[in-house]
């Protein structure tokens, strides 16, 4: 990795993925200020063989003059060398740059120009679109009776500021706002409808004081080292590379202060009577899902991507959500979702047979049988996990 830095802006090479990142302001009244800036582009680009990644995601301000410097330098790498391809990662978080990059399309057929947004996972149209909604309600809903008492043991209190990353329809939030009473909470999330229904939760209920922003969870905008507490709830799940985003949350996170994420492994959702039948359709939902390349089977897995994302202190358990825990018919309904969006778009997606999805739905159908059997017994497992930042 090599980096230079002024007042305003970073930017750095990371020379195994062949991606150079502008972070920050970059608005320069000379050109001379942009010295080190397009000497490190310039070393960097002679390096790379192939397609070098030009991430301007969390680059929010550029002035001309930078533009200008930028776009030289690219266009005239693309003129010197044939071979080279440049493709520049913006992001629909910071509006202008996809408009503004998008010129450089046009003066030379090299170079890219690629917005992430919901397309960029495969897996995330799922997630994003307003079909989840109901999915995450009825989730949050019957996690909150296990999480309220667990969260305590990984750090949480009254007055903290924090942080949930990827908040989906803010719920949570709302549950931390009210049982907790931070001094600040943000809530962060990639989808704008979420997003509109979690403000209106909030209006709905006169609860004031949850910040709900905009953002990509994998370069946030947010300055480092600002939460006591952050928090990301089955959505380290989702990306296909989960390591991104939790040295993203460990960036944010104070040094002393502690991140919390929750993630599943659905394989071992269980249910009794139709034991066999459940258990065949949750295998499949596994496979289902890493054909999206998501991993909902990570919950496991937490202890060694926190080891590795370097913190200490790494706490791990995990709880099982029950057809007993309350109303029965709530746990009918969570298992109700699941299906409706498993079996539904994401099987279809994938070109799944009729015959396929049939066994499919039935495996959801007999978990819902167990739920609300008299004698019957359902479970959905969860895994919590919580590491502090070092000093
Ligand atoms: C499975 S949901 C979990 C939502 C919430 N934490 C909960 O537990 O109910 C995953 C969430 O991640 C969000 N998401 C996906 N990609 C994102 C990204 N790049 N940046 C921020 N949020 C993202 C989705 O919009 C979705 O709300």
């Amino acid at each position: 990795m090599s980096e230079a830095a002024s007042s305003t802006y970073k930017v750095r090479f990371d020379e195994n993925n062949q991606e150079f990142s502008i972070i920050g302001s970059m608005r320069p009244q000379y050109v001379e200020e942009l010295d080190s800036c397009i000497r490190l582009m310039e070393t960097s680009i002679a390096k790379v063989k192939g397609t070098v990644y030009v991430n301007v995601k969390r680059l929010v301000r550029l002035n001309n003059l930078a533009f200008h410097v930028l776009a030289n330098l690219l266009v005239k790498a693309c003129a010197e060398r044939p071979d080279l391809k440049i493709s520049v990662i913006t992001s629909s978080v910071v509006g202008w740059s996809t408009r503004k990059f998008s010129a450089l399309r046009e003066i030379s057929p090299n170079i890219v120009i690629e917005q992430y947004d919901s397309a960029f996972y495969p897996g995330q149209t799922f997630l994003e679109e307003g079909g989840f909604i109901p999915v995450l309600r009825t989730q949050t809903k019957m996690t909150w009776q296990h999480e309220k008492a667990i969260l305590p043991q990984h750090g949480m209190r009254e007055g903290l500021t924090i942080a949930d990353i990827c908040c989906g329809i803010g719920d949570f939030a709302v549950l931390l706002h009210k049982e907790f009473q931070p001094a600040r909470l943000v809530a962060l999330d990639h989808s704008k409808s979420s997003l509109a229904y979690a403000r209106k939760v909030a209006a709905d209920f006169g609860i004031q004081g949850i910040e709900y922003i905009y953002g990509d969870a994998s370069e946030m905008l947010l300055d480092e080292g600002q939460f006591d507490f952050v928090t990301c709830r089955h959505s380290l799940q989702v990306f296909d590379r989960p390591e991104l985003i939790l040295r993203e949350l460990y960036r944010i996170c104070k040094p002393g202060g502690r991140v919390y994420i929750t993630n599943e492994k659905n394989s071992h959702c269980l249910g009794e009577p139709r034991a066999e039948s459940i258990q065949w359709t949750y295998n499949e939902v596994a496979k289902l899902w890493a054909h999206f390349n998501m991993d909902i089977e990570l919950g496991p897995k937490s202890r060694r991507y926190m080891t590795e994302a370097g913190f200490e202190d790494i706490r791990i358990e995990s709880f099982m959500v029950t057809n007993l825990d309350g109303d029965p018919q709530n746990f009918a309904d969570i298992i109700q979702s699941w299906e409706d969006v498993y079996a539904g778009q994401m099987s279809v997606q994938r070109g799944d047979s009729a015959e396929f999805n049939e066994k499919f739905r039935r495996g959801f159908q007999d978990h819902i049988f167990a739920a609300l059997h008299p004698k019957g017994y359902a479970g959905w497992p969860v895994w919590v996990a919580s590491g502090r930042k070092p000093q």
